[in-house]
């Protein structure tokens, strides 16, 4: 196939818009698969994505397609489906040179469509927008083809609007992406260039990339250098994804396909990659970035004999998912543990999912954070990813400022609910940009928000205050300077590592009393008092005490059975085992901390 027979596209989508059931469709409109494979296909993904109603990992498949006598090769280049993967999404734009932007008839646009469609702008993609789920009672194809006129000032005149669910309309989706969709530029005879945009880890031959060959051709057995690491590796296999892997003898410009190089870590295979052959190096594909990590925490094993166990565990995961960055810490109150870094909550999520799959044990995890960089006066700067290693205040005469994260966030819903999302966004520290109404009753809104006010409760709040029907995307903006306190919680005067967080001053006071109301609460049954208190920046600014009480396990005996009594005393005395010093002489179950960051 050479490159004017080929298309190389992708299905941009707001989440449940439909962009799995139109890929499962053309995979089958094209014959690519049959309808049982599509049953198995959905029983496959993580529970996590079903839960969610996302797709996590991406898909990509090729399909042949005969228009006009012509016989076409299409490659659907999936993306992941969350903003935590915006990185990874543009690769995987960056390797198509079309997409489909998929809206619901019914919900029409939401946020997710507009970042979307900023990204794939971005990449020059040429986009065709396409309205889905039209067989439903409710859908309004006209108003949402007006929506994306006003939002994207794109031409509408002949929109696609179709049901990925019936099939309506989804042959002409297969013409329209022939048609309109422009062929990879490419040089089949120029030095070998390509650009690695996904890869996952198979038990049996390690590390699969999937790449989009721009240009030249590879071969079983050609030696490809990766431009990121210097790294040289052979070729042991190639081929296309249809839609599983099937070898081929070569690939050539234009293609899309996978190639396994021997790669023992997906840490090996870092998207955004370029790969040339050796002896003939090439320009790289611009926009590289090492995987980057905005959100932190703590992970520690609730028994620490279990602190090898989860270490392997770690390790398998790893191998996996390089997006995840794992180092060791340790802390007073919950002893041995590591501290992971993510691409952001979701993500996050995901990975404790499957570790807890993987693991088969109960893992403690601290409260999120976003990085901070301290600036000291001297020009240089530190990178805190966890709280204790917040500078003392003796220290702070010689920083010149505190930087946090910041996102760019776009909120649309229905127009009564104008108020209390201003109200959201500005309790959350946020600074409105614009609002737009993209029809009658619905507005899109753009606020600059700090990161670390997304983390906890802002997506939920957002979903409740508007019962559902706002939605909410961001990108990453960058770092700016903010009034940054650290919040420590105190056990008879001593400060608890694990419970300190880094907020903004405003927030300081309120946090500190929630915390410690809130391990209060977990700690209510206690051999002798206790002082909880909870500091800002070294200010004591709360203070609650526990009074003694006595925990008399035998209460229930009334005296008579003396064994029954033993037993219970022995196993007052085995639970006390498991009991840590955690500050200031205090005891605490390691279970009390679990309940205590449940609610983080
Ligand atoms: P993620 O990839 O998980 O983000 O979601 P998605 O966009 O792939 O959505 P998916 O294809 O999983 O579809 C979401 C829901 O919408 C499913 O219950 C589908 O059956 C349903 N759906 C998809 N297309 C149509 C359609 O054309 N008509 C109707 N009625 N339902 C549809």
């Amino acid at each position: 196939f050479p490159p004017e027979k080929v298309r190389n596209f992708s299905i941009i989508a707001h989440i449940d818009h439909g962009k799995s059931t139109l890929a499962d469709r053309l995979l089958e409109k094209t014959g690519t698969i049959s309808k049982d494979a599509l049953n198995k296909q959905f029983l496959d993904k993580l529970k996590v994505e079903r839960e969610r109603g996302i797709t996590v990992k991406a898909q990509t498949a090729s399909m042949f397609y005969t228009h006009n006598g012509e016989k076409y090769l299409l490659n659907l280049i999936d993306t992941p489906g969350h903003v935590d993967f915006s990185y990874e999404v543009s690769r995987s734009l960056a390797a198509c040179q079309g997409t489909l932007l998929l809206v619901d008839a019914c919900q029409g646009i939401q946020a997710q469509t507009v970042a979307n469609f900023f990204l794939a702008f971005g990449e020059d993609l040429f986009i065709v927008p396409v309205i889905n789920k039209v067989d439903l009672p409710s859908a309004d194809p006209e108003k949402v083809s007006r929506q994306i006129e006003a939002a994207f000032e794109l031409d509408t005149t002949n929109i696609l609007s179709i049901s990925a669910k019936t099939g309506l309309g989804v042959e002409k989706v297969l013409v329209d992406i022939v048609n309109q969709i422009p062929p990879p530029v490419g040089d089949r005879s120029a030095p070998f260039r390509a650009l690695l945009f996904d890869n996952w880890y198979d038990q049996y031959v390690g590390v699969v990339c999937l790449i989009a060959v721009r240009d030249g051709t590879l071969k079983k057995g050609d030696k490809l250098v990766s431009a990121h690491t210097g790294n040289t590796y052979d070729v042991t296999d190639l081929g296309i994804m249809y839609p599983e892997q099937q070898t081929t003898t070569s690939l050539h410009a234009g293609h899309v396909g996978y190639v396994i190089l021997g790669m023992k870590t997906t840490r090996d295979a870092q998207i955004g990659d370029t790969f040339y052959k050796e002896g003939s190096p090439v320009k790289a594909f611009p926009g590289f970035q090492p995987a980057k990590s905005m959100v932190f925490a703590g992970l520690y094993p609730m028994d620490a004999a279990d602190y090898t166990k989860l270490q392997e565990a770690l390790d398998r995961l790893t191998l996996n998912d390089a997006s995840v960055s794992v180092a060791r810490e340790s802390s007073s109150a919950l002893g041995q543990g590591f501290r992971l870094g993510f691409l952001g909550t979701l993500h996050m999520d995901v990975f404790r999912e499957r570790l807890e799959e993987e693991y088969e044990a109960t893992v403690i995890n601290t409260s999120p954070t976003v990085p901070y960089i301290v600036r000291y006066t001297n020009g240089q700067e530190k990178v805190v990813r966890n709280p204790a290693e917040f500078p003392e205040l003796d220290e702070h005469p010689k920083i010149a400022a505190f930087l946090e994260p910041m996102v760019a966030g776009t909120l649309i819903f229905p127009s009564q609910y104008l108020g209390t999302m201003m109200d959201l966004c500005g309790s959350h520290r946020g600074e409105q940009q614009d609002y737009t109404y993209i029809d009658d009753n619905r507005v899109m809104m753009r606020y600059k928000l700090p990161m670390s006010e997304i983390l906890t409760d802002f997506y939920d709040q957002l979903k409740s205050r508007t019962s559902g029907y706002a939605s909410f995307d961001y990108e990453e903006i960058g770092f700016e300077a903010s009034d940054l306190v650290k919040v420590n919680i105190l056990l008879n005067s001593k400060p608890v590592d694990a419970l300190a967080t880094i907020v903004h001053r405003s927030h300081a006071e309120r946090v500190a009393k929630e915390w410690a109301k809130r391990l209060k609460n977990v700690m209510s049954k206690q051999l002798f008092e206790i002082i909880i208190q909870a500091s800002v920046n070294n200010r004591i600014v709360c203070r609650e005490s526990i009074s003694a009480v006595r925990k008399d396990v035998t209460a229930k005996c009334y005296g008579g059975d003396i064994t029954r009594k033993m037993k219970l005393l022995e196993r007052q005395k085995a639970g006390k085992k498991r009991l840590k010093t955690v500050a200031g002489g205090v005891q605490l179950p390691q279970e009390a901390f679990l309940t205590l960051m449940k609610g983080s």
